[in-house]
């Protein structure tokens, strides 16, 4: 834990102080994304100290090739990388001929960094005493550009303090880059041009085996004083790196200023042949705005965000800066725009997770961006998937499925398996129920029907084929089982009849013959076109129908609960609060056999089916499980304690809800894991929205209407937040004393506030 690090603050992220220790944490948390590209918070300038180089272009990846110890059949041929690309950020920065290096410096005071979120911009000061006694006054502010998702921008001062000074700004462009994690250390980057022209160079590069094109590029402006100073720069290239240097005499006080424009343009969205023009045509429009226009941009952008994402929490400022920081990261990393891309567990901040697509999407990220951004966005989400259904088959094909069964993967870049520890590549099939559930969450939320006879079904009907044939039926018990699985509790492999994946599984099923139904009814083209595609026979039907009605959950009649897996009541259930603090976190302690063979739960199971399927069970239920497997849940994953805060909440133990959420909160803040210079929990954050929306504020749809048991905790004055519900805004706001709902637009809507139903007129105000 790290609690007193960063400064609080209810709209940036401070840090005060140089701490070489802590340079890599930092370079995680002051990270920088705008959707399309990402970066930790490197220096500009150089840095001989321990750091983890970090640039990232969405949807650029490599096919690193599997390395196991021995090979199974059906082991993904490659793990999918997200790649470190080539700096742009880069400008070596030298005071009378020594290099400005913090890790040498005599000393480096006043250092200060800010991550303000409000307007989306990172910043940086200090003074610096060089080893050849120069004192400087260092400035530097950078963002990404929103807007115009391929460029970003940095000003970047220097002011000598205690004599004059010869500066050189060398901004530079770097493509000999490496990646911290790969398996044989290949080359994944083959640079084929460098070039180039006035104050402006570009380095052209593709990626190893993947052959995506890219053409980073940068454009640099001096000042002295205010006044543009227009020398020609001096220029240094080779095969991998191209810098411009400015060199002035600068008196003492005096400020010397760099800007400098810089991102990439890649062959998803050009020609791969004119990447150069590209990129001047995007040089052009940034430099004529200028730095300042730009970061203007930048704020207006960030408020369209913020008017409709924020959450404020007065009374707990710690509170409120985490929640923003989520909500921030978020929007860094997914905004929508582009239906090929998706949201990495580590977005842009780490290489850790690939980079690739997880069931956190569908099962953490989905509500966040149904309800905060216009519906579309959750659509193009849930298109990702549709879009990747022949590959969903092929890798079912490849583990003898057939028939159109369906397997999405577990990690995925391009809809391929890219994940090989066979407990999970072959085991943790329950993301594909995620995928399925996610299809109803969005027809729920949003009343959109038309998404499954568009596109929907075929996603449910691959999905329901793959449960009917990974299903066997047992003599032993009369029903049908699930063998050899991984739950979501990690902590646990080739289980059998893991509750959560036999109930998902039945209602995947139920769920599709439903919408075959519906689809048959109302949609008849579309079903007609998918009945060609997908020939399914009424025996298929009533094979499925026999899987789903039959299938076994395992129950203990002794506590009264269903069971997580065949054999969970064989472990030693000693509670998790009883266990040696010392030996926690257990998978950074014990050896892995230790983990399986415990009654240790990683993250929301059992739990999990009960927050998805809430409305299948009572009160009475959830009290009951939840107080029998919390207990054994070390939380490990950062996926959990949202799940249990919310049913915390609505349990009414808001003291236990409250602890849960502020872990969800500042889980990176605080870096409760000790983990966090890999990167952050990206879209564990979409949980912690959920802590507050749902758990606090109670919010669910029920029967096509929003509906809210607003809740608070002790600790804080009142919170508030806006849902688009059906293109509808409306904004709850809870204090200690009640509610108040207001709703804009033209239209009124019959809400639920708890469980009474009420009518809000427009641009009015309810009170509960
Ligand atoms: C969790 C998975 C999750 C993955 C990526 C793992 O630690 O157990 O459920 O999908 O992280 O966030």
């Amino acid at each position: 834990m790290n609690q007193d690090y960063i400064k609080p603050d209810s709209w940036s992220i401070i840090e005060e102080g140089f701490d070489a220790d802590r340079v890599k944490s930092s370079e995680s948390l002051f990270s920088l994304g705008n959707g399309a590209m990402g970066q930790r918070a490197n220096f500009e300038e150089q840095y001989s100290g321990d750091t983890f180089q970090g640039s990232y272009i969405a949807g650029v990846y490599y096919p690193d090739k599997t390395r196991v110890g021995w090979w199974k059949n059906g082991y993904p041929e490659y793990f999918a990388k997200v790649l470190n690309a080539p700096n742009w950020i880069g400008i070596n920065v030298e005071v009378n001929g020594e290099p400005l290096d913090l890790f040498k410096c005599k000393a480096v005071e006043n250092y200060r960094r800010e991550l303000n979120m409000k307007a989306g911009w990172l910043s940086r000061s200090f003074t610096a005493t060089l080893q050849n006694g120069m004192v400087v006054q260092a400035e530097a502010k950078r963002f990404l550009s929103l807007d115009s998702d391929e460029v970003g921008a940095i000003q970047y001062q220097i002011t000598p303090l205690n004599n004059d000074a010869e500066i050189t700004f060398q901004p530079y462009l770097d493509s000999g880059i490496a990646n911290e994690d790969t398996n044989w250390d290949d080359k994944f980057w083959d640079t084929f041009n460098v070039s180039h022209e006035n104050h402006q160079a570009f380095i052209e590069a593709k990626t190893m085996k993947t052959d995506f094109h890219v053409c980073t590029f940068m454009e640099s402006k001096v000042f002295v004083g205010d006044k543009p100073v227009a020398d020609e720069p001096k220029i240094e290239v080779d095969n991998t790196y191209v810098s411009l240097s400015y060199q002035h005499q600068i008196k003492q006080n005096e400020t010397f200023t760099i800007h400098k424009f810089g991102g990439y343009v890649v062959d998803r969205n050009h020609d791969k042949d004119h990447l150069v023009s590209a990129a001047k045509k995007v040089l052009k429009e940034s430099t004529k705005k200028g730095f300042s226009k730009l970061l203007e941009e930048q704020k207006e952008a960030w408020a369209a965000i913020w008017s409709m994402s924020d959450i404020t929490i007065s009374g707990d400022i710690k509170a409120q800066q985490g929640i923003r920081f989520n909500i921030f990261q978020l929007n860094q990393t997914y905004l929508g725009r582009d239906s090929r891309l998706n949201i990495g567990p580590k977005g842009f901040t780490g290489e850790k997770y690939g980079g690739s697509t997880y069931w956190d999407t569908e099962a953490y990220c989905i509500p966040f961006y149904m309800a905060t951004k216009d519906q579309n966005v959750a659509r193009t989400l849930l298109e990702y998937r549709y879009n990747h259904l022949e590959k969903a088959i092929e890798n079912a094909e490849k583990l003898g499925f057939k028939n159109g069964a369906a397997l999405y993967p577990m990690v995925t870049m391009n809809g391929e398996e890219c994940h090989n520890e066979w407990e999970i590549t072959f085991e943790e099939i329950h993301r594909n129920g995620a995928i399925a559930f996610a299809i109803y969450n969005y027809y729920r939320y949003t009343g959109d029907y038309s998404y499954i006879p568009e596109k929907g079904l075929e996603v449910l009907i691959g999905i329901a084929r793959f449960w009917h044939q990974r299903a066997n039926f047992s003599t032993e018990k009369n029903k049908y089982v699930i063998l050899g699985v991984t739950g979501p509790n990690e902590y646990e492999n080739n289980v059998n009849n893991n509750w959560y994946t036999n109930y998902l599984a039945k209602w995947c099923i139920n769920y599709a013959i439903e919408n075959i139904g519906k689809v048959e009814e109302e949609y008849a083209s579309d079903f007609k076109r998918i009945m060609e595609k997908v020939k399914l026979s009424t025996l298929e039907l009533a094979e499925w129908k026999a899987v789903a009605d039959n299938i076994y959950l395992p129950f203990s009649e002794k506590y009264n609960v269903f069971l997580q897996q065949d054999g969970f009541l064989d472990k030693e259930l000693i509670s998790v609060s009883d266990l040696d603090q010392s030996q926690r976190p257990i998978n950074q302690n014990w050896s892995w056999d230790h983990i399986l063979r415990s009654p240790y739960i990683k993250q929301a199971d059992v739990l999990q089916g009960f927050y998805f399927f809430e409305d299948h069970f009572t009160d009475e239920e959830l009290k009951r499980h939840f107080d029998f497997y919390e207990p054994f849940t070390v939380h490990e994953s950062s996926l959990s304690p949202c799940v249990h805060s919310i049913q915390a909440a609505k349990l009414n133990r808001m003291e236990q809800a409250y602890t849960f959420y502020l872990r969800t909160s500042r889980l990176d803040l605080d870096d409760y894991n000790k983990e966090v210079h890999e990167g952050l929990h990206i879209t564990s954050m979409a949980g912690t929205w959920m802590s507050i929306v749902e758990g606090f504020g109670g919010m669910r749809v029920k029967n096509d209407k929003l509906s809210f048991t607003p809740k608070i905790p002790k600790q804080w004055d009142a919170y508030s937040f806006k849902v688009n519900f059906r293109n509808q805004i409306l904004k709850v706001e809870v204090c200690q004393t009640g509610a108040k709902f207001e709703l804009e637009g033209k239209k009124e809507l019959e809400i639920l506030i708890n469980n009474k139903s009420v009518t809000i007129a427009p641009n009015s105000l309810m009170t509960a």
